[in-house]
């Protein structure tokens, strides 16, 4: 796709995401966060946020890593631990959050969210929604070659889509695999629990954004399965929207950490997060590529 229709799709992507954006400030003003920051005498670490606000420390370093890169906040290192403090400005972003948010916020996101129902004259039938299912995987028809060209994967003739829907990535860009990569091959969609059932062999598994959906133990189990299943010289090609190692960015992938955060157990890791569980795992040769678009592309072998 050339640079205008990426333009165009990324532009969509910050409209369809700005909800989230919306939602960090009004959950960072509803936990204290800026009251606390603008009331101590001097820059606090994620510790001592999480314990001033009663927060987990996990969601409490996401939401405030998410904030610097918003510019609500600044973040200094010392001794290697992050240092947060208020952005220059008002004293407290909260007397005029407060004021917005009556206008806006909690009240005005519920009723905002009902601005579909609002508008249609129906509600959303089955078939609407598996439209909106095969919506969720264009992202592919976008991100898809820049993900599989990531690599050279000609050395794998048979590919794995696990949890695809159905092969959902490497169904997208079935054209530029067969012209550009000579993998001609990707396994029929079998149904099963990658957790529990006989994965299929193959040459190389892809998970796409899978491993963001699940707490480190649970991507542990499923790593390991794949390991004794996958052929030595075999490999797993990871695609997930990779954190910076410092996690202060990107914001998008901030976002969808805290998006993992409020509907599932998972996460967005760092390459050497992905590292860490891949080698655990048995994996070998681990490389990764940021691709410049909204997902990225990490290699690893048997
Ligand atoms: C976030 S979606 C990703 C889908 C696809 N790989 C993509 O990138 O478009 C997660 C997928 O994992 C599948 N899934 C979740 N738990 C599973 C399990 N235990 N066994 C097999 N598939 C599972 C879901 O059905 C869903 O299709």
């Amino acid at each position: 796709m050339g640079s205008s229709g990426d333009d165009g799709y990324r532009l969509l992507n910050e409209y369809a995401n700005g909800f989230m954006v919306s939602q960090v400030l009004f959950a960072a003003c509803e936990l204290g966060v800026f009251d606390l920051l603008a009331e101590a005498p001097g820059p606090l670490d994620v510790a001592a946020v999480a314990a001033g606000v009663a927060a987990s420390s996990h969601g409490t370093e996401l939401l405030l890593d998410t904030c610097v890169s918003l510019k609500l906040l600044k973040v200094e290192t010392r001794a290697g631990k992050g240092e947060h403090t208020e952005q220059p400005g008002p004293r407290s972003k909260t007397p005029f959050l407060k004021k917005i948010e009556k206008l806006t916020g909690r009240g005005g996101i519920h009723l905002w969210s009902q601005l579909f129902g609002s508008v249609a004259l129906h509600a959303r039938s089955e078939g609407e929604r598996l439209q909106f299912m095969q919506a969720l995987q264009d992202v592919w028809s976008v991100n898809g070659r820049s993900v599989l060209t990531a690599f050279d994967l000609s050395g794998f003739p048979r590919m794995c889509d696990l949890g695809g829907w159905p092969g959902a990535v490497a169904r997208s860009n079935e054209i530029g695999l067969q012209a550009d990569l000579r993998v001609p091959i990707l396994l029929p969609c079998v149904p099963g629990d990658f957790f529990k059932d006989p994965l299929p062999e193959a040459d190389l598994y892809i998970l796409a954004r899978i491993l963001h959906d699940w707490a480190d133990g649970k991507c542990s189990h499923l790593l390991e399965r794949v390991y004794h299943t996958c052929k030595p010289g075999g490999g797993i090609l990871v695609i997930e929207s990779l954190l910076d190692e410092d996690r202060r960015g990107p914001l998008l992938t901030q976002l969808y950490s805290l998006n993992m955060l409020v509907q599932t157990e998972g996460q967005e890791r760092s390459p050497t997060h992905y590292h860490m569980l891949l080698s655990s795992a048995g994996f070998r040769d681990f490389q990764f590529k940021k691709t410049g678009a909204i997902y990225d592309a990490i290699l690893v072998r048997k």
